[in-house]
């Protein structure tokens, strides 16, 4: 009845599966971004602009797709951008997530909004994270986060600069989508209508926002939109000075995410930054803002020889990600493509996801005749 994921052979895939197990208002949180969502969809078509061109007969039996990114050393250059709420998604939530990632050798990153605590995480996943800080405007609970991470041996922290206010996230109006979830007709009708997912809700420990909790009750136990959450909870006075005073006291790998022009990339490397996420927080914030893919030269040619840069959002092929470190980013990153699949099957989804990925990237390496990433390069591509 649920299709199976064995049958899931691409993202595409996976989505169509997640939006039948899914209750309407909890896939179109995941599925929908902002205004006439342009840039959700430029995100991935920003890819189809440029062609490879690839070299033959390059003795391509042996690939290594490692990469090292914020001094981790990945086994694949593709990793698990941080995303929220996972747990309401699949009961698996965030550890699933992470056990995928590490069965696949790659990074795993938390947000602030999610519903597994950073010290259950710790303790039971082993491959690099790292933690998505949203700077509140509760200092008390910034610095606890900090702490919390320090003492569980987060290895990296990105601090997002892209929700100075939510996002105008239309799809969320529609549905009335909350956090916790209003019980409405509409969405009891939802529910008896997904029975798998109704059904692991209600019998499985309910899920909270076990990183804030203790600091902030919206989102737990008072009822909020994310769009106000943003707006309401996040400090928007945030500036250059704060972001360095928060990398000063985190004191290690320190990543900015969200960066989409030069001149705020050359800045992250004056704060410090250790790496540069290019992304529009997957098309959720401004609508009409360019695509990370469109962005990425001009970034990597202004401080790719100083911080490593991250191409965040869109991706969805294998050919993706060897055109984004064709132009010379890092590595790649992104939510959907694994939050459909978690949604579609927990752990064993999220590992056919990385796993279908995974062989794309392996494969398209040998067609494009290259054994190592490094080899990829700007002459291994051509713009339109
Ligand atoms: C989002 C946040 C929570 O919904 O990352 O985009």
């Amino acid at each position: 009845m649920f299709g199976s994921i064995n049958n899931c052979h691409n993202v595409k895939d996976f989505r169509k599966l997640a939006k039948k197990r899914l209750p309407g208002p909890i896939f179109h949180y995941i599925d929908g971004a902002a205004d006439d969502e342009i840039t959700y969809r430029r995100n991935t078509e920003a890819f189809d602009t440029c062609d490879l061109i690839p070299n033959v007969l390059a003795g391509v039996d042996e690939i290594d797709m490692s990469t090292t990114v914020m001094g981790q050393k990945l086994a694949m250059p593709l990793y698990c951008a941080p995303t929220a709420l996972q747990r309401l998604f699949h009961h698996e939530g965030e550890i699933a997530v992470g056990k995928a990632a590490e069965k696949f050798g790659t990074m795993f990153g938390v947000s602030s909004l999610g519903t597994a605590s950073i010290e259950e995480i710790s303790s039971l996943v082993s491959t690099p994270k790292l933690f998505q800080l949203y700077v509140h405007k509760d200092k008390g609970l910034n610095k606890d986060l900090i702490d919390r991470c320090k003492n569980s041996n987060f290895e990296t922290m990105a601090v997002t600069v892209d929700t100075a206010v939510g996002g105008n996230r239309e799809r969320d109006l529609y549905t009335g989508f909350t956090i916790p979830m209003k019980l409405k007709l509409g969405s009891i009708f939802s529910f008896i209508t997904h029975p798998k997912w109704a059904f692991d809700y209600f019998t499985k420990p309910k899920w909270e926002l076990s990183n804030l909790k203790n600091h902030i009750n919206e989102g737990t136990n008072v009822m909020t939109t994310i769009g106000d959450y943003f707006t309401k909870m996040l400090d928007n006075s945030l500036d250059w000075k704060g972001v360095e005073e928060i990398n000063k006291n985190w004191g290690k790998q320190f990543a900015i995410k969200g960066i989409m022009s030069v001149e705020d990339a050359k800045k992250a490397v004056d704060v410090g930054a250790t790496a540069v996420m290019v992304s529009n927080h997957g098309g959720r914030q401004l609508d009409g803002s360019r695509s990370p893919f469109d962005q990425l030269a001009e970034i990597v040619d202004a401080v790719g020889h100083k911080v490593d840069v991250i191409c965040e959002g869109g991706i969805r092929r294998g050919t993706h990600v060897l055109k984004a470190l064709s132009l010379g980013a890092k590595a790649c990153s992104g939510g959907r493509m694994y939050l459909y699949a978690l949604a579609a099957g927990g752990q064993l989804g999220v590992e056919k996801s990385l796993q279908n990925l995974r062989s794309e990237i392996e494969r398209d390496m040998k067609l494009m005749g290259v054994t190592n990433i490094d080899q990829l390069t700007r002459k291994n591509i051509k713009f339109r």
